[in-house]
């Protein structure tokens, strides 16, 4: 389970967070943790952190190593916070900030290059869904922009545009449906390592609806924005309750 607190959170607020998020899920053991806080608060939640299960992402990377990139963070900067993760390909990475699939794709080879995981997004617009171009989005995003990647350490979210910070999730159904298709072509490009990769879904998640869309074969975890803000909400979902 993945926490992308976006904007969100300042390093005083992280602080206080993790003080109470990590002694409410001591006893987890079966569910991988990760917080992905904003730039500015990632050394002191990779300090908090150290020792406990819970482990650090950054929200973005830029592909070279040092130099005259104003405003850009380097994978090694990265892996001196304590991050151990990367998001790669956030749609609103992709919108609001022009990032195409070459620059996705620089961007996640750059991580994995550096030893960090990628948790690489990917997800169609309501336009589209309505269009019918769902799975070509899909297919686009993840042939393009995994081109080079390795499976180790790579996990792959599935966020319907629409769905996200909206309240409408996509059903289990639709979940379902999406993420089958990704484990198809991540079967296509990385034959039985495919099975081991896990793949999200993000957009809407809660405590309220996580164990319906766990319950799919093809979702193994949740990318959670809003609901990942408050503690409880968070342990919450990361505690979800596993229907057979
Ligand atoms: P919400 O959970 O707020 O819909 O955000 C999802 C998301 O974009 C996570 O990366």
């Amino acid at each position: 389970m993945a926490a992308n607190w976006k904007m969100n959170k300042t390093i005083a607020e992280t602080r206080e967070f993790l003080r109470d998020f990590i002694p409410s899920v001591k006893d987890v053991v079966d569910v991988d943790m990760v917080i992905a806080p904003p730039f500015t608060a990632l050394a002191a939640a990779g300090e908090a952190m150290r020792g406990t299960p819970v482990q650090l992402a950054a929200q973005d990377i830029f592909w070279e190593e040092k130099g005259a990139y104003t405003g850009e963070i380097a994978p090694a900067m990265l892996l001196d916070a304590g991050c151990r993760h990367v998001i790669v390909g956030h749609s609103e990475r992709r919108q609001y900030f022009h990032e195409d699939d070459s620059v996705v794709n620089r961007k996640a080879r750059a991580a994995q290059k550096a030893g960090l995981g990628v948790i690489f997004c990917v997800g169609e617009s309501l336009d589209e869904r309505d269009s019918g171009k769902t799975f070509d989005i899909v297919r686009r995003e993840l042939e393009k922009g995994l081109e080079g990647i390795d499976a180790g350490n790579l996990v792959v979210a599935y966020e319907p545009i629409w769905a996200i910070g909206t309240g409408k999730t996509a059903s289990p159904e639709q979940a379902q449906e999406v993420h089958a298709y990704v484990r198809d072509i991540l079967r296509k490009r990385y034959g039985t390592a495919a099975e081991e990769i896990r793949i999200l879904y993000g957009g809407s998640v809660t405590p309220e609806n996580v164990n319906s869309l766990m319950a799919c074969q093809d979702v193994n975890g949740g990318l959670v924005g809003g609901a990942s803000l408050k503690p409880d909400s968070f342990a919450k979902i990361v505690c979800y309750k596993k229907e057979k």
